[in-house]
């Protein structure tokens, strides 16, 4: 007990039929061959895992590890790399696959990142996205929730590591995230 609480945002049956949605979206728009997905570790691979399923064309899984929040909730603004990707993205269409959209810095870095490739393509696809918060202008082509300026955890999302494994998003409350 840390006299933290934790208040149901998206139950399990909403994000799981907002992102067979997304899916069939991302199908339709894309006029055929294979999508390159893009993981953004360590949050984003349960969204990347139901998405994934949830999109009937090929599909190439690959994960890109980056610095995160560590312990706290704010961000340093510096974002490093801590994991590369293992496959070629040159002529691919590349679709980067987040859990949240915040301040922007973390994928407006990644998006510079893997430009520099090559590829037919990049859009990203978020869970969630709080817009209120935006540092950089960001394009997302695919969002399952716009959120207002709350912190939130669960379905992969972590405070200090803990709460990734909750199946619902939750708002989380209390004394430690002040
Ligand atoms: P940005 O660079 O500020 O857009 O931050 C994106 C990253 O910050 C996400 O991938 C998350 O790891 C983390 N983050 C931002 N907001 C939250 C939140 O409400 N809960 C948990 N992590 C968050």
């Amino acid at each position: 007990m840390d006299g933290s609480s934790l208040r149901t945002l998206f139950s399990e049956e909403k994000i799981q039929k907002r992102i067979r949605e997304m899916g069939t979206q991302i199908d339709a728009d894309y006029p055929g061959g294979t999508l390159h997905l893009v993981c953004i570790l360590k949050g984003a691979c349960f969204f990347m895992a139901d998405l994934a399923r949830s999109i009937e064309r090929d599909v190439v899984v690959d994960f890109m590890g980056i610095s995160s929040y560590g312990r706290g909730k704010t961000t340093s603004g510096a974002v490093k790399l801590t994991k590369d990707l293992d496959t070629a993205i040159e002529g691919a269409d590349v679709l980067l696959v987040e859990d949240i959209v915040d301040t922007g810095v973390t994928i407006t870095y990644l998006v510079n990142v893997l430009e520099q490739r090559k590829p037919k393509s990049i859009r990203i696809a978020t869970l969630l996205d709080k817009p209120s918060r935006r540092l950089r202008p960001v394009k997302v082509a695919y969002v399952g929730f716009e959120i207002p300026d709350e912190f939130v955890v669960g379905y992969g999302l972590d405070y200090a590591e803990r709460y990734r494994n909750l199946r619902d998003v939750c708002v989380l409350q209390g004394p430690q995230v002040a």
